[in-house]
Formats: structure tokens, sequence, C-alpha cells
């Protein structure tokens, strides 16, 4: 079971990502970002961020905490923004929260070095969950302290939303190419050794355990929750023993963002600061030629 919170407070929306996530405190005077059941991205994107977020972090990734967060939409009443009003209005009763970074900064790949064995670790991982949404473009990765942390795995399990086809699905490969951490030769066969034999179906059952019931009733083929939580479980085993000789890593990307200005990559300690700090620090890397 994830904590249970109370939100005391909408503070504001994130309109970074896509789904509009928003700051609020709670009862146990903890900040969080919300995201709410009634998002127009649906309650199985807060499924997949549980199963996968708490997966992750029983992995040894680093993910911020995640609570479910129980509103009374009463207290967006003074929100003056008609898409939060209404964004609210439609998630009254459990929502997702994640513990809150202060100070954290968007992961930018020309501004922050990570080692292959990190940068293997976590390709590994979204290939296991099948997640779409950790390019360059939208890495969805944060610095804090000058550690990387993982955020919003909602766009993972895509066999989720057809359940027919989830073993099949489950079977097919990842392409990594446009991955945000594609450039920082991630070491996938050293992380597939310490990672795989970790997902076992005990641990699979933890995760899926935490869901709460109320995001999971009344799927269509299922006649329990409990039915539900188990079809999560066979299709992560299945693909943790192999997904590592499917993972594809070839293409190169196209245009990366500018170069980090100094104020941010001074502040970093010297094991993540890039080392020329160029675009052609990150081809070098790949053993690519630069000027794209
Ligand atoms: N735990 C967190 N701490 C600080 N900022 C966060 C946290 N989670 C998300 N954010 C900020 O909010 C933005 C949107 O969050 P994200 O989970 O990516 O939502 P979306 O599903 O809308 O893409 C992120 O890009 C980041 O800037
Ligand atoms: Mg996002």
């Amino acid at each position: 079971m994830l904590q249970e919170v109370v939100a005391t407070r909408y503070v504001t929306p994130l309109r970074e990502g896509g789904s509009l996530p928003g700051i609020v405190e709670a009862d146990d005077l903890g900040t969080y970002v919300m995201k709410f059941t009634g998002a127009g991205q649906g309650r199985k994107t807060l499924v997949a961020e549980v199963i996968c977020g708490e997966l992750g972090r029983r992995l040894g990734l680093r993910v911020p905490e995640l609570v479910t967060i129980e509103l009374d939409p009463v207290i967006g009443l003074a929100e003056p923004d008609q898409e939060v009003q209404e964004l609210l209005k439609a998630s009254g009763g459990l929502n997702l929260g994640m513990d809150y970074l202060p100070g954290s900064l968007g992961f930018d790949p020309l501004a922050y070095e990570v080692g292959a064995a990190e940068a293997g670790r976590v390709v590994w991982f979204d290939a296991l969950i099948n997640n779409v949404d950790r390019s360059w473009r939208n890495p969805n990765m944060l610095v804090w302290h000058g550690d990387l942390w993982l955020i919003d795995h909602g766009a993972t399990m895509i066999w989720h939303h057809n359940w027919p086809g989830a073993e099949a699905s489950a079977a097919k490969p990842y392409n990594a190419s446009d991955h945000v951490l594609a450039p920082f030769a991630p070491d996938i066969a050293a992380a597939a050794a310490e990672l795989a034999p970790l997902v076992t179906e005990e641990l699979l059952t933890e995760v899926a355990a935490d869901v709460p019931d109320a995001w999971l009733v009344d799927e269509p083929g299922f006649s329990s929750t409990d039915e539900l939580r188990r079809a999560y479980v066979a299709p992560l085993l299945a693909r943790a023993a192999t997904v590592h000789e499917r993972i594809a890593l070839d293409a190169p990307a196209a245009n990366r963002p500018s170069q980090a200005p100094g104020w941010l990559t001074e502040r970093l300690p010297p094991r993540h600061r890039p080392s020329a700090g160029d675009g052609a620090t990150a081809a070098a890397r790949t053993g690519r030629e630069g000027g794209r």
C-alpha cells in the first residue's frame, strides 16, 4: 500500500508535461506533484505510474516517493483557470502524488554526464516497461542534489491498453535509438545481469498490490481487481528475462538541444560535469560526427 494523504491546498499547475499535473500541499505537510484521475490520459496512466515507479525503486533506481492523494475538489474553488477547475472537479477521490523535488532541474544531456552503468540500468528498465517517454525531446528525468531521478512512468506498458494482445506485445523489441541516454554508451549487458534476476513474480505481485482498487475496478474481461493485478505480472516477468537481446540502440539521434549555460553546469558535482560541454562531446561519446 502506498501512503495515503489528503490534499489541503492546490498551489499551481505544471505546464511542462501534457497531463496538467499540479503542485499540491497535503495534510502530512508534504508537497506533491499530483496526477489527476480526471485527466484525459485516463486512470491507466496512474496504474502505470505506480507499477513502474515502484518497480524502478525496488530495482535501485531513484524514483521520488509515490503516495495516493484524496482530493475534495472544493480546494480548487479559488483557482482562476477554467481548465484546472474542470480537472479538479472531475478528480474527486483518489489521485496520485509524487514527492515534489524542490530545486530540481530537468535533465539536459549536454549539461550532465551519466556513466555507462547507470545509463544501462535506465535504458534496460525502460525497455522492460516499454517506456516511450524518455527521449531527448522529453527526458522525464530530473537532476536533484547532483543525482538523476526518474519521473513520469505514465506512458509505459502499452500492452495494458489491449489485454488480449499483451503477451505477444511483451515479446516485442524496444527501440532505444531516441532514448535520452543512448549517447552515454549504456551498458545493457551489465544492467541485465544485475537487474533481471531481481524481477521475480513476488516482486511484481508486490508492486501490483500497491495500485489502489479504485483505478482497477470494472476493467472489461476481468472479474476482480486481483485478477487484473495478476495480469500485470506475467508480461513483465517474461520480458525481464530476455529483453536485453531485443534493445535496438543504433540510429543516431537528430538535433540536440543547445549548450547548457555555465551557471547550470558549474553547480554540478565534478563527476557529472560534461568534459567539453558542447555538441562535440555527445558526438564523441557515440563516435559520430558533430554538427547535427
Ligand atoms: N517530483 C517532481 N519534482 C519536481 N518537479 C517535478 C516532479 N515531477 C514532475 N515535475 C515537473 O513537472 C513536469 C511534468 O511532470 P510529468 O510527470 O512529466 O507529467 P506529464 O505526464 O504531464 O508529462 C516535469 O517535466 C517536471 O518539470
Ligand atoms: Mg512528462
